[in-house]
């Protein structure tokens, strides 16, 4: 079995960001959200981790992403599910900005 190693991976460029808001972005098989954050920028898979809704249709606020199917809330970050009927977390990816890209550890 091999065991593919970890390493960072340019995702998007910041221009390419929805300002203040969430863009979907699709990396290989994953689809992700890329929250532009008062905290910064933080990616999450983009399901809801309690129906599977698409978070980035949902309602961002600058910390806290709504789910658009039963308003779950998630805050993004730390993916910590804050408002039932979300309780799992989101599963959240290490990125950072390097050349004003964003890159994800993964
Ligand atoms: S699918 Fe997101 S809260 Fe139900």
């Amino acid at each position: 079995m091999t065991q593919k190693t970890k390493s960072w991976k340019n995702l998007i460029n910041v221009s390419d960001l929805e300002v203040g808001d969430v863009t979907p972005v699709t990396f290989g098989t994953r689809e992700v959200a890329v929250f532009d954050a008062e905290d910064g920028i933080f990616v999450s898979l983009s399901r809801c981790t309690h129906g599977a809704a698409n978070l980035c249709d949902g309602y961002f606020d600058g910390t806290y992403i709504e789910c658009p199917l039963h308003q779950g809330l998630f805050d993004v970050r730390t993916g910590e599910a804050k408002a039932a009927p979300a309780r799992v977390p989101l599963k959240m990816i290490n990125c950072r900005v390097i050349d004003k890209v964003v890159q994800i550890y993964i």
